[in-house]
């Protein structure tokens, strides 16, 4: 019998890699840099399942593309903002995302950038480098305090928890925005303009939807502390980066952390880059190696679950597997 045909949109690690290998026939981008749209369009005609990154676009034109053989779309990410899930959820197309096993890396470095944010860190070093350390001096680089502040956390899902947990550990005061959360010991639960006026550190954990994109806008802005410290570890279009230059600039916020820009990656000619008050990183949040080597593999099981028509083990649109779909 032939083997399923995929087609894999960059390299994952080997762990995922090698189980796909085994069963499918499979056509691998093997480049640096993502396939293009027009490249996608001429890759996946005829195939049975395609793994995907969060940098690549699978719109309608990418799905009607690959045809009717298509069956399972397995996103290497836990995010799945690149997929057209309504084009495929019509088709019955399952479509498979990478959760809980980058919640505690995507935390950590959250925690770091809002300490690095917060600590001044990176301008510090740039500041030793650039020849400008001449003393110990008593208000070189003054950052803020953590112990006694307050973290509102927007999103209370699995990496909003995660975070918590680690504020908890510092002394911090936590506040979430989550329509959704269910009250919970040692947090409070408040709607977003009081979390925008009362928090010193504010970090998002958010899915991108239409209803989240540029949340973070000028009204959000002008609501936060001179003190705050902005994290954005989530998706870059969350914020109004315009609005964010405007903010960081006049000191209207203290400093912000993103891990995630509009676009990625961010152009070099950005006026982001003007700013010592934001570290920009290269949406890492979740590269730690055995982070990464989990997310194969949860990307090839749902790949291979589709193939073979059983249910994923982590499905988007779990809508398709009801009696009356389609
Ligand atoms: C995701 O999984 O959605 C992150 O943005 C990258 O790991």
């Amino acid at each position: 019998m032939s083997k399923p045909k995929v087609f894999i949109t960059r390299r994952i690690p080997e762990a995922g890699l090698n189980l796909i290998m085994l069963e499918c026939d499979v056509d691998l981008w093997d480049k640096d840099l993502p396939p293009t749209k027009e490249e996608l369009l001429k890759h996946v005609p005829g195939v049975n399942g395609i793994l995907s990154l969060l940098s690549d676009p699978i719109d309608a034109d990418v799905i009607h593309a690959a045809g009717d053989n298509l069956k399972v779309i397995s996103n290497y990410a836990v995010g799945f903002n690149n997929i057209d899930v309504r084009t495929a959820t019509q088709l019955g197309i399952a479509v498979g995302n990478t959760p809980g096993v980058l919640t505690e890396a995507t935390a950590d470095f959250a925690f770091a950038l809002m300490m690095s944010a917060g600590r001044r860190v990176v301008e510090a070093e740039k500041h030793v480098r650039a020849g400008q350390w001449k003393t110990w001096g008593p208000s070189t680089l003054l950052g803020v305090d953590f112990a006694g502040a307050t973290l509102g956390i927007i999103g209370f899902g699995r990496i909003g928890k995660a975070m918590a947990r680690r504020a908890t550990g510092f002394g911090m005061r936590i506040l979430i925005y989550d329509p959704t959360a269910k009250p919970m010991t040692g947090v409070i639960k408040v709607d977003l303009e009081t979390l925008y006026r009362e928090s010193d550190f504010i970090s998002l954990h958010i899915p991108l939807t239409p209803e989240t994109r540029h949340l973070i806008n000028a009204d959000a802005f002008s609501k936060m502390k001179p003190n705050a410290v902005l994290v954005n570890t989530a998706r870059g279009e969350i914020i109004d980066q315009t609005v964010l230059y405007d903010a960081l600039k006049s000191h209207k916020i203290f400093a912000a952390g993103i891990d995630v820009s509009e676009p990625e990656p961010l152009p070099m000619d950005s006026p982001l880059f003007e700013l010592e008050n934001l570290i920009i990183c290269p949406h890492i949040a979740s590269a730690s190696t055995s982070t990464r080597e989990n997310m194969a593999l949860i990307a090839a099981r749902n790949l291979l679950a589709g193939l073979q028509g059983h249910r994923l083990p982590h499905v988007v649109n779990p809508e398709i597997y009801q009696k009356d779909h389609l």
